[in-house]
């Protein structure tokens, strides 16, 4: 059984990686969509947000399941018996920073390969930071991410206060 698991940390999953996941999930007997928890980082949404929000984007895809890991990818990987690494490129500017991570991941564990799937055109633009910048200022984010993250990003957003309190 070819397992694939499929790596980011969707701070919101987008439409592209909605075309990403489905797509692998034509190549591969079962794929595993793994949402980074990067104690470094503060994220928009919290790991267990995230991982609902795929499970509700993905839920059409019946060899698709969604999980959350902590530290190194491809002891996610080996413990999950997936020797394919997915990901989405959608520009020669991911391909730097993609390879290089490649590039480790089949040096700390020889066998495993990493398959790029070049982005739908419709959403080579699209990325997370920017589907935030636009919710955050109140702008229509329907066209680049599922409902039901439209849906959480305009909940998350009219939930906070307006940047310096609202004063003017
Ligand atoms: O969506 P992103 O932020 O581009 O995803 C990056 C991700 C999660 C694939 C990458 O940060 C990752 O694999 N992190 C886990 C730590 C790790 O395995 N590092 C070694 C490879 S660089």
């Amino acid at each position: 059984m070819a397992v694939a698991v499929c790596p980011g940390s969707f701070d919101p999953p987008t439409n592209g990686h909605v075309d990403i996941v489905e797509r692998a999930a034509r190549l591969f007997d079962h794929v595993i969509v793994a949402v980074l928890h990067n104690p470094d980082k503060a994220p928009l949404l919290s790991v267990d947000e995230r991982v609902k929000l795929l499970g509700a984007a993905l839920s059409h895809l019946p060899g698709v399941e969604v999980d959350s890991f902590e530290g190194l990818l491809v002891d996610l990987a080996k413990e999950r018996g997936a020797n394919v690494i997915v990901k989405g490129l959608r520009s020669t500017s991911d391909m730097g920073y993609e390879l290089q991570m490649a590039h480790i991941n089949a040096a700390l564990a020889p066998g495993t390969d990493t398959v790029f799937i070049a982005a739908a055109p419709a959403w080579s633009f699209v990325s997370s930071s920017m589907v935030k910048q636009v919710a955050s200022y109140g702008g229509d984010v329907a066209p680049f991410v599922p409902p039901v993250v439209a849906e959480a990003l305009s909940r998350h957003f009219t939930a906070r206060p307006p940047a310096g309190g609202g004063k003017v």
